[in-house]
């Protein structure tokens, strides 16, 4: 009995069959064409979104050096600068300014005339069709570098959102689509939809930086806007790199309060957080391929220890993979031209 019962799993379960394995995923993988089939993320240029960094004077075009490729421009040279992006087919840019002076409240963040607001113009002129979409904080305005009001060494949250909401305002006035709040002080989102609003920009989009670590991989940018904080730092507003479940609630909030799209930043240490906001909320996401993403590709390239354009395409591939819907990159122009 105990035999048969062996000889039996011996014929129906063991035995190999001549052709084993049946099942052999590496068909599908045989030859390009049969992969493309199968490919699940197909990256376009469609999905990306450019960071500029526009400054005062002209003729000014200088490489921020712990961001090679990525310059400091002025006016006058952002025309060629949209030109270029508009012939490599990127739909959108987002505007980062230096201003002429900063001071305690970051005057510079909201007058008419400020960096952003002519370079906003600008973009405007030269394609009417690129979509502008503009940074709203105030880190690269203020003295101390923080990205709120200052009192008593605290950031004055509440006092903050007054700020900000001028901010927003007047890059729509100048004809921004979308305004990115990313200072991460709470209500920013419902602050500037109301004031936006009352200002009659209604069609003007919020994109909420609605997940924004306290990450060290901002630090190229910090060199690059001169905006790191000139005491302290940055965690008691941005989120700590820790929490995942904090995130949700972070998105959920800002989705209440008005937000039109939401972010996750930075991308690639926190591809677990976009994956769980994608799940959860039926929101356009973004997600944001940071400067020091960008510098640690760039330096392993340099030195011949990477292949920029195979681990590039494969970062912004995983960003997607990961749920974003766009991603914003200073590897925009690159993967244009590496897809085209
Ligand atoms: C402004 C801002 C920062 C970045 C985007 N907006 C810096 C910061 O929060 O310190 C970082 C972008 C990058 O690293 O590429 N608050």
């Amino acid at each position: 009995m105990l035999e048969q019962r062996i000889e039996l799993a011996t014929r129906t379960d063991v035995t190999p069959s001549p052709h084993f394995p049946r099942v052999r995923p590496r068909r599908m993988r045989r030859s390009e064409p049969l992969r493309a089939l199968a490919r699940e993320t197909e990256l376009s240029v469609r999905d990306l979104i450019y960071p500029l960094f526009v400054v005062h004077g002209t003729r000014v075009r200088e490489e921020i050096a712990s961001m090679p490729g990525v310059y400091h421009q002025s006016l006058d040279v952002l025309q060629a600068e949209i030109d270029e992006i508009t012939g490599l087919g990127i739909p959108a840019v987002i505007l980062f300014g230096l201003p002429a002076v900063k001071d305690e409240v970051g005057s510079e963040d909201y007058a008419e005339r400020g960096i952003v607001q002519e370079a906003i113009r600008v973009c405007r002129r030269v394609n009417p069709d690129l979509v502008v979409m503009t940074d709203v904080c105030m880190c690269q305005y203020t003295s101390h570098g923080h990205c709120g009001i200052v009192r008593n060494g605290a950031i004055d949250n509440d006092e903050t959102l007054r700020y900000l909401g001028m901010t927003a305002v007047s890059h729509a006035a100048a004809g921004a689509d979308v305004v990115a709040p990313s200072a991460m002080m709470d209500g920013q989102v419902g602050a500037i939809r109301a004031a936006l609003d009352s200002h009659g920009f209604t069609d003007t989009a919020i994109l909420a930086y609605a997940a924004k670590y306290a990450s060290s991989f901002y630090g190229p940018f910090r060199e690059a806007a001169d905006s790191p904080p000139k005491f302290g730092d940055r965690r008691q507003y941005q989120m700590d790199p820790a929490n995942a479940r904090e995130a949700l609630r972070e998105v959920a909030l800002d989705i209440e309060e008005g937000a039109d799209m939401v972010m996750v930043k930075p991308a690639l240490a926190y591809l677990d957080v976009i994956r769980r906001v994608r799940d959860q909320f039926d929101y356009p996401l973004a997600a944001y391929n940071v400067s020091g993403e960008y510098a640690m590709v760039k330096a392993a390239a340099r030195n011949g220890w990477l292949d920029e354009q195979k681990v590039a395409l494969e970062i912004v591939a995983a960003i997607k993979r990961a749920g974003a819907d766009m991603i914003l990159t200073y590897f925009a122009k690159d993967v244009a031209r590496w897809l085209a």
